[in-house]
């Protein structure tokens, strides 16, 4: 199919779970026209603490899956995949591959005003070191970063306990440990699909522990703006601007997915399909 023909079919996203559906909301926000179809592998939900090979091949078995349901341009919304995986993906698919780890490091280039950037993520992001290498490239080596696994904010976000204590003390502890391996930082990266629902306590924690404001990059908005860019650039956008896209969802497992959910994308799911891949 040629290129420019694809334009009215979906715009595919994948994720490890419901996370991603920050990402959709950012699209959906950007982009309200284009259809999109999600696929959150619910059933193999962590990824962030498996290792390289296994993310790639859950990857792989995602992307194959939404490449076979027809998609104009592929979004991998999960930090932890995009991380390991898009190497891989962008081998193994004839579509433009988008992951949020590019977006996320140039958004942080440009907030940085004195080149000292934070990044947190889960243990598999950071130990990639993904953001670190793509930041060093975007900017010729003059931004430094610092990164920090936050697992617990995970399932914080998952519970929707967004304010209140137990999180307030879990941001403030990280933030702390921050500071000791980046005092001066100005910037810091939500490197994870879970994150943009505590950036409120984040953002709070943060200015008490760093003694200023903290400029907070949420990937998920960035990438929107690149995929934007994407599919204007290669005639892909939606031929007929004034509609609603339409979101489909499927699931490797359903459980408890409506309302978790729909807390991640701020609006009703709709129909939710359980699949294999
Ligand atoms: N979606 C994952 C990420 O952004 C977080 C959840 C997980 O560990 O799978 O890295």
């Amino acid at each position: 199919m040629a290129e420019n023909d694809r334009s009215s079919l979906p715009i595919g996203v994948f994720d490890s779970g419901v996370g991603g559906f920050t990402v959709v909301r950012a699209l959906r926000r950007k982009l309200p026209s284009e259809d999109i179809i999600y696929l959150g592998d619910t059933a193999r939900v962590p990824y962030g603490t498996k290792s390289p090979e296994t993310v790639i091949r859950y990857s792989l078995n995602n992307a194959r899956f939404l490449h076979a349901a027809g998609i104009k341009v592929l979004v991998v919304a999960c930090n932890t995949a995009s991380a390991h995986s898009i190497k891989a993906l962008r081998s193994a698919l004839d579509i433009p591959v988008i992951g949020v780890i590019e977006p996320g490091a140039r958004a942080a280039c440009s907030a940085t005003k004195n080149g000292l950037v934070g990044v947190i993520g889960t243990r598999g992001t950071v130990e990639s070191r993904s953001y670190a290498h793509h930041i060093s490239e975007i900017s010729a080596g003059k931004v430094t970063t610092q990164g920090l696994a936050c697992p617990l904010f995970v399932p914080l976000a998952e519970e929707g306990w967004l304010s209140g204590e137990v999180p307030r003390l879990t941001a403030l502890h990280y933030m702390q440990a921050l500071h000791a391996i980046l005092p001066d930082m100005d910037t810091l990266v939500l490197g994870c699909t879970h994150y943009p629902l505590l950036s409120a306590v984040i953002n709070e924690a943060s200015s008490e522990i760093f003694g200023h404001s903290v400029s907070l990059i949420d990937s998920g908005v960035s990438s929107s703006y690149v995929i934007g860019e994407i599919l204007k650039d290669r005639g892909l956008e939606n031929p007929d601007s004034e509609r609603k896209g339409v979101l489909k969802t499927c699931v490797t497992d359903t459980s408890h997915i409506e309302t978790v959910g729909e807390l991640f994308l701020g609006e009703p799911l709709g129909t939710v399909e359980r699949v294999d891949v």
